[in-house]
């Protein structure tokens, strides 16, 4: 909002007369002086650079920073001290400056009250203390500044009501802003008062309450209206409008009116609205209004560029008259009760930049014509009954950024096509009954910024390769479809990844360990699919990973809590039945621990008529390279095996033939423990005390060793620990 009509007095005191060397010696500006001293003394910010002239005695405050004086410099006339970071409080000394016109503190961080004195400034026609944190009441003197004609105390903390001398009283009034304070009560203003020349009026965000003031009809050059985001209510002021001619701006935004008849009738808001053939913008979004879109709209001001109506309670069809307003650019309809299709006549609004019509009952098909608005840029259809199937004409908007099609009823397929708009940053289909594969020059839009969710429709048929190509993509939602095949390990390409949901669908095949190279993947979840193999470890590793959701599927393999997937419980493994680890609530997989029995059968082949297999109560030390190759290791699936540590070392003991025969006593009858149809077994003891059994078998009849030997060593090792 520059309001560059009022910048007119920055020039008017540019020239500063260099004749009046020395009027220092003026009593006026001794006054003037000593007043400016005290303002200065209740500025308590340390920067004090900022006004660091204002004390050396051989300056003369006219050359003060921010100071202005009148021609003869005997006066003081302006104070301009916008955004110098200024903190403290505004003394009420400067209403000693009795020639100030203009007061500009805009932009500091002054608090406390403002001086009630100031309405003394008899000449003040401009005071402005925007964007600070004053607080308390508006003093009610300001509105006995008869030559004030720019008020602006919006941006600060002030409270109670608005004084009635104010727009009573203050019948210069031009320019009025009192937005974004916590101003309550009224808009005080009886029949008697008149603000004629008022033309900007600004009150958003208060708390006023009541119905706009009727006398508001004798501003009558006014062109901006702004009272959005208060409490304000009654019928729309369709008679004072009426008398509005130059209104620009008209934003009523976030309050409670309704329309006329027990808000049920338009007609008569936008009748009024017909004279004022300058009007531009009009927000009324947000209120509880009712009724249904006039003809008339129509009829309203074709310099209107901007129109928002959403959050209300309007009913009907949309007038397809509306497309008489040639100049529009935004048009806001959402979260209203509209039914009927869209009038195709809507498309023949070609400066339309952005059309909302979420969040109604519209029916019947998208009509292509929208193809031929050529800077449609968003286009927001969602959650309405719309069928049929996405024209194919989007192909013609190549300034298409964000295409909301969700919760809707639409069939057929993605048309192709839509891969031409190439500048779509988010395109969403979903809750739809959209069907088909996903077309490869839809998955290819590199374009896309924000997100694809293409999620709870019946989209079959694989995931495109050229998914990848979305590399600056946020979010990709494919879930609830008929999807199958694998996931492409390419989708490690979309680097820009925060959050990916493939769940249900008929997914197969592993997790692409590219996922795991996603840094910025945030939530990840393929339930609900046919996806087996283990769980990429280097998932663990990604640092963003918050939500996980891996169940219902055919997952298997240890998952352990570590990095990633610490504060991840048993809810993100659900229905993977081999899955084991120490994930909290999930089954621990299988371990061996160094007192239990670990069960390694053992063919030596350097044994030439027998071979030989062996059960270890401990983890045997190492084996000496050259016999490595000749043992074949069983481990027991039903046994302990894989500590977390659980290293090729350790599944595969490697002991030497030396330290077997050293364990055994020589295979001497002392060690033997018993037969079996293989052959005989022996105890044992290795060097690190680790105690052994081991079982010589008949190289003949190693046909089944492990299913028995692993039997036979349950048996021994209840023996040994007995
Ligand atoms: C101005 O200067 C005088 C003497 O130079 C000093 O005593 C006084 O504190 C100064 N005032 C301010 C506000 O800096
Ligand atoms: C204004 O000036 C008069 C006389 O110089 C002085 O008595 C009075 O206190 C001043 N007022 C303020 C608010 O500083
Ligand atoms: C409203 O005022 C607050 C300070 O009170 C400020 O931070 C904010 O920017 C203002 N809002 C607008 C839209 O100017
Ligand atoms: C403003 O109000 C004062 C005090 O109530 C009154 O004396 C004065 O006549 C009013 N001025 C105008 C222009 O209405
Ligand atoms: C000012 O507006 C009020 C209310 O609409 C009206 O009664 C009054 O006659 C108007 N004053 C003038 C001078 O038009
Ligand atoms: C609009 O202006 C015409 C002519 O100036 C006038 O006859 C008509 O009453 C005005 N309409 C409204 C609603 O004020
Ligand atoms: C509306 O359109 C007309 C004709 O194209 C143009 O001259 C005028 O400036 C536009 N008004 C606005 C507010 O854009
Ligand atoms: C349009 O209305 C919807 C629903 O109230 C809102 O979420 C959206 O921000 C609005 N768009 C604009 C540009 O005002
Ligand atoms: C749709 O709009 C209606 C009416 O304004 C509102 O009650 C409802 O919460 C909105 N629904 C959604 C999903 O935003
Ligand atoms: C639209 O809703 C109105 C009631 O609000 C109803 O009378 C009308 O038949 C509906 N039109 C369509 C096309 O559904
Ligand atoms: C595409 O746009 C051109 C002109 O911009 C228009 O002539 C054509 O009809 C449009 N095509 C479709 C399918 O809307
Ligand atoms: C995708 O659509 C689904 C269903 O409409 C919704 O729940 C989800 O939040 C959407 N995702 C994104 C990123 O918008």
């Amino acid at each position: 909002m520059g309001f560059r009509k009022f910048s007119k007095y920055s020039f008017l005191f540019l020239f500063i007369s260099f004749f009046a060397v020395s009027c220092e010696d003026n009593v006026q500006i001794l006054n003037d002086r000593s007043s400016l001293l005290s303002f200065l003394s209740g500025v308590t910010s340390d920067p004090r650079q900022a006004l660091k002239n204002w004390n050396s005695s051989d300056s003369h405050v006219c050359n003060w920073v921010g100071i202005h004086c009148n021609n003869d410099r005997d006066h003081v006339i302006k104070i301009d001290l916008r955004g110098r970071s200024l903190t403290g409080k505004i003394s009420p000394s400067l209403s000693n400056l009795s020639f100030l016109t203009i007061l500009d503190l805009t932009g500091n961080f002054f608090e406390g009250q403002i001086p009630a004195e100031l309405g003394r400034l008899s000449l003040l026609e401009q005071l402005s203390l925007s964007f600070n944190f004053l607080e308390g009441n508006i003093p009610k003197e300001l509105g006995f500044l008869p030559k004030m004609y720019y008020l602006n105390l919006g941006s600060n903390r002030l409270s109670g009501e608005i004084p009635m001398p104010l727009l009573c009283n203050g019948s210069s009034l031009q320019y009025l802003d009192l937005s974004n304070n916590s101003l309550s009560g009224l808009i005080p203003m009886n029949d008697q008062c008149e603000l004629r020349d008022l033309r900007f009026l600004l009150l958003w965000s208060n708390d006023l309450v009541g119905q706009i003031p009727k006398s508001l009809s004798n501003s009558s050059i006014i062109e901006w209206i702004d009272l959005e985001s208060n409490s304000l209510s009654g019928e729309l002021p369709s008679d004072i409008l009426a008398h509005l001619p130059l209104l620009q701006y008209l934003y009523l935004s976030y309050n409670n009116f309704i329309s006329h008849n027990g808000n049920t009738n338009l007609d008569p808001f936008f009748s009024s609205l017909s004279n004022s053939s300058n009007l531009q913008e009009f927000e009324l979004a947000g209120n509880n209004i009712g009724g249904a879109l006039p003809p008339i709209i129509g009829d309203l001001s074709t310099n209107l560029v901007q129109i928002q109506l959403d959050e209300n309670l309007i009913y009907g069809s949309i007038p397809p008259q509306i497309s008489n307003l040639f100049n529009l650019t935004l048009l806001n309809l959402s979260h209203n009760f509209l039914n009927g299709s869209i009038p195709h006549e809507i498309c023949q609004l070609e400066r339309l930049e952005r059309l909302y019509l979420s969040n109604n009952s519209l029916s019947g098909e998208i009509p292509s014509a929208f193809g031929n608005v050529p800077h449609l840029g968003l286009l927001d259809l969602s959650n309405n009954k719309l069928s049929g199937s996405i024209p194919d004409s989007f192909a013609n908007l190549s300034q298409l950024r964000r295409l909301f099609l969700y919760g809707n009823q639409l069939s057929g397929t993605i048309p192709p096509s839509l891969g031409k708009c190439i500048n779509l940053e988010i395109l969403d289909l979903s809750q739809n009954r959209i069907s088909g594969e996903i077309p490869s020059e839809v998955a290819g839009l590199s374009s896309l910024k924000l997100y694809l969710n293409l999620s709870s429709n019946f989209l079959h048929g694989p995931i495109p390769l050229e998914l990848s190509k979305m590399d600056m993509v946020l979010a990709i939602e494919l879930s609830s479809n008929n999807l199958s095949g694998t996931i492409p390990p390419q989708i490690g390409s979309c680097i820009a990844l925060e959050h990916l949901n493939l769940s249900h669908n008929l997914l197969q095949g592993p997790l692409p360990t590219t996922i795991g190279q996603l840094t910025y993947l945030r939530d990840l979840d393929v339930s609900f699919n046919r996806l087996t193999g283990e769980i990429p470890q280097s998932l663990q590793r990604s640092s963003a990973l918050e939500h996980l959701n891996f169940s219902f599927n055919n997952f298997h393999g240890n998952v352990s809590n570590k990095g990633a997937f610490s504060s991840l419980s048993i809810d993100s493994f659900m229905g993977n039945r081999g899955l084991c680890g120490s994930i909290k609530g999930m089954q621990s997989c299988p371990k061996k621990r160094i007192q239990h029995l670990l069960i390694v059968a053992v063919i030596l082949s350097a044994f030439s008529i027998a071979a030989l297999t062996f059960c270890t109560l401990r983890f045997p030390i190492s084996l000496e390279a050259k016999f490595k190759r000749q043992f074949s290791v069983f481990s027991g699936g039903e046994m302990e095996t894989g500590e977390e540590k659980g290293s090729k070392e350790m599944k595969y003991p490697r002991i030497t033939h030396r330290e077997l025969i050293e364990a055994t006593g020589g295979f001497s009858s002392s060690s033997l423990i018993g037969s079996g149809l293989f052959g005989h077994v022996y105890k044992g003891l290795l060097q690190d005390n680790t105690r052994i059994a081991v079982k010589v078998l008949d190289s003949r009849t190693k046909a089944d060793i492990s299913g028995s030997f692993k039997r036979e060593c349950q048996v021994f090792k209840r023996q040994l620990h007995s």
